[in-house]
Parts: structure tokens; C-alpha cells; sequence
């Protein structure tokens, strides 16, 4: 499954309801970079400067990460992909590498729609834990100020969570992102939804989505069988 939208839609508050309803892991390239960042890898301090002024990183560097991620075993039963591909260049070589590993996995894409504002406040409230749990201060606090809910730590802002750099992100969105739409649009394993509600509503919105796309691709395979 693919996730998509423009910052702070909550690709990454609903890939983790998802990967735990369908148990299949969670891959987020933003998540991996920041890891690279943290561990000071070649490829994190080469990131570092581009992340934090909402630059994306290039495409082969990202594609080269994903093709190591999707090898690990956890990702035999599927998986879902938050933050990726976010280029007409990084979506031809996800084509090509599902083609040449012949996975056994159709492709669904889930596009997250919210207003520029809200996606505004959205990013400036954010908090996270290192483990990457995600909190709001205005929508989804934690219980006790400051600290995750689920292993203690204490919570920070992305150095990105800026309104210069969200600005650049949202560019980069508009330049480089939104072009890769109508590229799976016109596959019939497409759907957008809205994501101005609650975490709780946008889940049952993916969740429908979901369904009908099975129900719609069973239909097809079973009109092209009685051809
Ligand atoms: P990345 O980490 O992917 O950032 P992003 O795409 O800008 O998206 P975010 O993580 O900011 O938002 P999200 O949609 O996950 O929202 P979230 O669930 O956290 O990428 C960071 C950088 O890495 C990029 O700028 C680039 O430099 C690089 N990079 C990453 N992938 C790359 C790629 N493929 N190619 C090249 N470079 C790449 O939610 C946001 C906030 O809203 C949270 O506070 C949350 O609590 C709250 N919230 C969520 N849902 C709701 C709701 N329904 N109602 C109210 N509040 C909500
Ligand atoms: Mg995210």
C-alpha cells in the first residue's frame, strides 16, 4: 500500500493504525532518513542540510534505501510504503523493481487530502518520541506533557517542522509530488480521501476505500475469466 499527500496530511499517524490492523510493517522514507541522520551515516549527513530546509532528497539515494528496506524478510507479506515514491522518477522505479522481483502484491495507492492551514497547524503542533510516535499539541496530546504515551521519552519537533521549511515542502509537493497522481490514477488501484477529521474517521475512510478497490479489481478478474 502506498501512502501519499502533502506534509502533515497523516501518512505516517495512519500507516501506524495500519500496519498494525494488517500486521505488515510501516516503511517511511522520512522516518529511515532521519535514522541515517541519527546514526550519522554518509547517506544521513548528505540528507541532513536538504531535510531541514524541506528539500527532497535525490531519487537514487532514496531508491537505493527503499530496495534495501523491501529486502528485509518482514516484508514477504506485504508493506506499506509512507512518504514514497514522491517523484515521477522514484514512482517508474518502484514499477520496475515490483516487475523484477515479480512481487506477488498488487499495488494500492491512498492519497490523504487536507487544506494548506490546517496542514500548517497540524505541522507546527507536532511532537514525536525517537521511536517515531507521533503527537499534536493541539489535536493529539500526549497524557503527560512532553513525554510518549508508549515507552516514556521525551518528546521533540522535527527540525523541519518550521514554516520556512514547510513552505519549501509544500513546493516540493506541489513541483515534484502531485505529478506522481495521475500516474497510478488511471491504474484502478487509486483512491483519495479526505483528512480534515479524525484519526479515527480517516482510518474507516482508508479502510472503505480499500474494500471497494478489492471489490473492483475481484469484478474485473472475474469479467475478463468469463470473456
Ligand atoms: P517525511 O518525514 O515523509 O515528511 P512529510 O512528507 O513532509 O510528511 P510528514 O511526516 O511531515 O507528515 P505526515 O503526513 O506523516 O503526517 P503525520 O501523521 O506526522 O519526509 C521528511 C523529509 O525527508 C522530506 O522533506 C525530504 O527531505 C526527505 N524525504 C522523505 N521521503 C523522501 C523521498 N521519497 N524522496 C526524497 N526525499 C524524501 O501528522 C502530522 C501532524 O498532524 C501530527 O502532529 C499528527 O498528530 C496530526 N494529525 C494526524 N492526523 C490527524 C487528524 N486526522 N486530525 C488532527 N490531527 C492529525
Ligand atoms: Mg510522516
Amino acid at each position: 500500500m502506498l501512502l501519499l499527500g502533502a506534509p502533515g496530511v497523516g501518512k505516517g499517524t495512519q500507516a501506524k493504525v495500519l500496519m498494525a490492523e494488517f500486521a505488515i510493517p510501516q516503511i517511511s522514507t522520512g522516518d529511515l532518513l532521519r535514522q541515517h541522520r541519527r546514526e550519522h551515516t554518509p547517506l544521513g549527513m548528505m540528507a541532513d542540510e536538504l531535510m531541514q530546509q524541506g528539500k527532497l532528497v535525490p531519487d537514487d539515494l532514496v531508491n537505493q534505501m527503499v530496495a534495501e528496506r523491501l529486502a528485509q524478510a518482514d516484508c514477504d507479506r506485504g508493506y506499506i510504503l509512507d512518504g514514497f515514491p514522491r517523484t515521477l522518477a522514484q514512482a517508474a522505479w518502484l514499477d520496475d523493481y515490483l516487475e523484477r522481483t515479480e512481487s506477488a502484491w498488487p499495488v494500492v495507492v491512498i492519497s490523504i487530502r487536507v487544506p494548506y492551514d490546517d496542514l500548517l497547524q497540524r505541522i507546527t503542533g507536532r511532537r514525536i518520541c525517537p521511536d517515531g510516535h507521533i503527537y499534536n499539541i493541539y489535536t493529539q496530546p500526549p497524557r503527560v506533557e512532553g513525554i510518549c504515551d508508549v515507552d516514556g521519552k521525551a518528546l521533540t519537533q522535527r527540525n523541519d517542522d518550521t514554516e520556512a521549511a514547510f513552505e519549501q515542502r509544500m513546493k516540493e509537493f506541489h513541483e515534484l509530488t502531485a505529478p506522481v497522481v495521475p500516474h497510478y490514477q488511471g491504474q484502478g488501484r487509486f483512491a483519495e480521501v479526505d483528512g480534515l477529521r479524525s484519526v479515527d474517521e480517516v482510518t474507516e475512510a482508508i479502510r472503505t476505500e480499500l474494500e471497494r478497490l478489492r471489490a473492483q479489481a475481484s469484478e474485473s478478474i472475474e469479467t475478463a475469466g468469463n470473456r
